[in-house]
């Protein structure tokens, strides 16, 4: 098992803050650094396509402005490919959007747009992008991801973390469990994210498989209340307790 879990912070809410008034605070940015400082391994940012929440210039002063990997999440249309190729982040991560929606809802169909998603996962692979496809938990989305020639899987996190009741809540456990020993065996990366908060991080962070956690809502509304730095330590924590207490039965 890989022995250290990554953290990417999503700074979007950051954003969606700001937005709400104009104008320049809260700054994604200065959310960017403070991220660092507090033990953040990558920075995450969603550019939709409506630009609720970030938006072109944030991405363009995230690529020149801060130390850590910017992972790109974005719809896979060729507009958005197109700026990914031209920014060149560090990862892209596809993910499925509807204008409609709140957040992004349910995992990406690559099973069922193969043949519109490998062109995009091969120009941004030839970009130098490390490309990773938002999915369930789900055999058929893990063998279509790697059929495209995408390295990382991204286990889509709601089902679970919005689990009702703990059976619920177990069977979705297992259902991530089970997806992330298939990603391994057919050789791709494996990341988890969406909905992930201190109450639920614990059991995907033992997932011996998963190698990076990208964390957002929870821990911009928690900064509300702490700070951001503090919950992101607090976060990261979690995140190294849980990992260390699976080492310790392995
Ligand atoms: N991973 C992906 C692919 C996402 O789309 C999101 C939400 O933007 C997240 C992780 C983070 O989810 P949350 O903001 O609920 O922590």
């Amino acid at each position: 098992m890989a022995s250290s879990l990554r953290l990417g912070v999503n700074v979007d809410h950051v954003a969606t803050v700001r937005n709400a008034r104009g104008g320049r605070h809260p700054d994604p940015l200065v959310a960017a650094r403070l991220a660092a400082d507090a033990g953040a391994d990558g920075i995450t940012a969603h550019l939709r396509e409506d630009r609720r929440h970030i938006v072109d210039d944030d991405i363009r002063r995230l690529l020149a402005e801060i130390r850590l990997p910017l992972n790109l999440e974005m719809a896979a249309t060729e507009a958005m490919v197109a700026i990914a190729v031209r920014g060149r982040p560090h990862a892209v991560c596809l993910v499925p959007e509807r204008r409609e929606e709140r957040t992004t809802e349910g995992g990406l169909d690559v099973a069922g747009q193969q043949n519109w998603l490998a062109p995009h996962v091969g120009r941004l692979t030839d970009a130098g992008c490390r490309v990773s496809m938002f999915i369930a938990p789900e055999r058929a989305q893990l063998e279509a991801s790697r059929r495209i020639g995408a390295p990382v899987v991204e286990l889509h996190t709601g089902e679970y973390c919005d689990a009702p009741d703990a059976p619920a809540r177990a069977r979705e456990l297992e259902r991530l469990q089970a997806a992330a020993r298939i990603a391994a065996d057919l050789g791709l990366e494996c990341h988890a994210g969406h909905g992930i908060s201190f109450d639920t991080v614990a059991p995907i962070a033992r997932i011996p498989e998963v190698v990076e956690l990208n964390i957002g809502h929870f821990l911009v509304g928690e900064a509300i209340f702490t700070g951001l730095g503090p919950a992101i330590r607090r976060m990261r924590a979690l995140m190294d307790e849980a990992r260390a207490d699976r080492r310790g039965v392995a």
